[in-house]
């Protein structure tokens, strides 16, 4: 039976659309919602050139995290997602709605885990004179960027790279990364993806 995707986004959205351009064909699921926590990103207008269903709940038009989240568990359930994929998406989720959909939650991280949870992942990989930088998909648990790691892809660092070289480098592995870990996911395959730049002859 198909599984029904839920992409959460706060930004550009450029990983929500290599997912959602995944996920046609004979593959095994299909976005059901693009949502955004933050009216008018880049990404809402991606996915609905794509076609894709989109809804925004601003964060900041709720009183407390409790009532967003309550707001989104409901957004969520009335399109009762198989799994629920962050990308992008730059809010905090806390243990208790984390707890309401176990092993179903996806996030892509811009650092090879358990290097780097948190922000500034490009800077603090070059402040410790890191030779390879990489992305992680995890399954996302109570504590942050903590997951079980579903996947990871590897780049090394260059002489010269600013947070900015390495996140611009970055930004196409993760394309590469994301689909390929949730083809996996939604066909039952949960053992680690580890791929590398360094694996294709230069
Ligand atoms: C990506 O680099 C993703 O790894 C990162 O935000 C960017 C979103 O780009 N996510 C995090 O930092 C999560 N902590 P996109 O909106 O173009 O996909």
């Amino acid at each position: 039976m198909t599984q029904r995707v839920a992409i959460l986004i706060s930004g550009g959205g450029s990983n929500m659309a290599g997912l959602a351009r995944s996920m046609t064909g004979d593959h095994p699921a299909r976005c059901v919602l693009v949502l955004s926590n933050v009216p008018g990103a880049g990404g809402l207008a991606k996915a609905a050139a794509l076609g894709l269903p989109t809804a925004t709940l601003d964060h900041k038009a709720f009183p407390d995290r409790p009532s967003f989240e309550a707001a989104l568990h409901q957004t969520l359930t009335e399109v009762r997602p198989d799994l629920i994929c962050l990308a992008g998406f730059m809010r905090i989720l806390t243990p208790a709605f984390v707890g309401k959909w176990p092993g179903r939650i996806l996030n892509i991280h811009p650092s090879l885990l358990p290097r780097y949870p948190g922000l500034h992942t490009h800077a603090r990989a070059l402040a410790a004179g890191d030779s390879h930088h990489g992305a992680t998909v995890h399954e996302v648990t109570a504590d942050l960027d903590d997951g079980p790691v579903l996947g990871q892809i590897r780049m090394p660092i260059e002489p010269g790279d600013t947070p900015d070289t390495l996140a611009a480098r970055l930004l196409p592995l993760e394309h590469q990364l994301y689909p390929a870990v949730l083809r996996r996911i939604v066909t039952g395959q949960r053992a680690r993806l580890d791929l590398s730049t360094e694996d294709v002859p230069r």
